[in-house]
């Protein structure tokens, strides 16, 4: 049996379903990863520009720099791979995306729920009094905080901060009670986030992963599907709508 025949025998056998998803899920729609030769963090030091030291040391170079990440995803869509976890719905009673991205794309390719581990790049919180801003916020200038005076920020994860409690909380949850988990395009090198197929690993769920290089999450998966997850995932849901 090939391995897309086993992954669709172990996607009609669960009930519930889990995708862990990385920068490498939006990469086809043309957004950059953050690790590898042409990743993010290759010419750019996170520690300025994700970091609450580097925002409190040049508050305005981070709010260009998120800036310009907003208007580079306001410009790309959902791709394939989105659009095949959306699909993937139909398939389980319970399906769940836990993802690291923040750009809003799963959301957008109409998933009905994602937990969001590093929070979403189209929101912002204040970061003195943590109050997180519903007014819309186009400003190219860093702005203050209405209630306190403190400088707003995206409302991500940065190094060194913790994950929003909740959503880490409800992840865990979801890892622990899925049947098959797929962990697709990510390195799993960032913490506590790549623990979670490991949740669903202790848990007993079938662990699928997509990914076009193999990675420290690899050697502990039941199948690895090698290659572009834009192109595997509509080639499982083609499986199962013909199935
Ligand atoms: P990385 O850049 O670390 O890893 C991206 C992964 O996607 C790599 O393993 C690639 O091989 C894989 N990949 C690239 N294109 C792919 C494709 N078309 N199909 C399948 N796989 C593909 O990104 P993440 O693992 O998401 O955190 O990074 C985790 C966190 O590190 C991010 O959320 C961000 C970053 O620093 C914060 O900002 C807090």
């Amino acid at each position: 049996m090939g391995k897309i025949e086993k992954v669709i025998e172990k996607i009609e056998d669960a009930e519930t379903g889990v995708a862990f998803t990385g920068a490498g899920v939006s990469a086809p729609s043309g957004l950059s990863t953050f690790r590898g030769s042409d990743g993010i963090w290759e010419n750019k030091d996170p520690r300025e520009l994700a970091s609450p030291s580097g925002f409190r040391k040049n508050p305005q170079l981070v709010w260009d720099w998120y800036n310009s990440r907003r208007d580079k995803i306001k410009e790309v869509n959902p791709n394939e791979a989105h659009k095949s976890l959306k699909l993937m719905e139909d398939y389980f009673r319970e399906f769940s995306i836990v993802t690291q991205n923040v750009d809003n794309l799963h959301k957008e390719a109409g998933s009905d729920e994602v937990v969001e581990l590093h929070g979403n790049i189209f929101r912002n919180k204040c970061s003195n009094c943590g109050r997180v801003v519903s007014e819309d916020v186009d400003s190219r200038e860093v702005v203050e905080c209405e209630e306190c005076g403190g400088l707003i920020r995206p409302a991500v994860v940065w190094f060194g901060e913790p994950l929003p409690v909740e959503s880490l909380q409800v992840a865990k949850e979801m890892a622990t009670s899925c049947d098959i988990c797929f962990i697709i395009g990510t390195s799993g090198l960032v913490q506590p986030a790549a623990s979670i197929p490991l949740v669903a690993r202790e848990s007993g769920a079938f662990l699928v992963e997509i990914n076009r290089e193999s990675t420290v999450i690899s050697d502990y998966v039941d199948i690895s599907l090698n290659g572009d997850a834009a192109k595997i995932l509509p080639l499982i849901v083609e499986n199962l709508q013909n199935g």
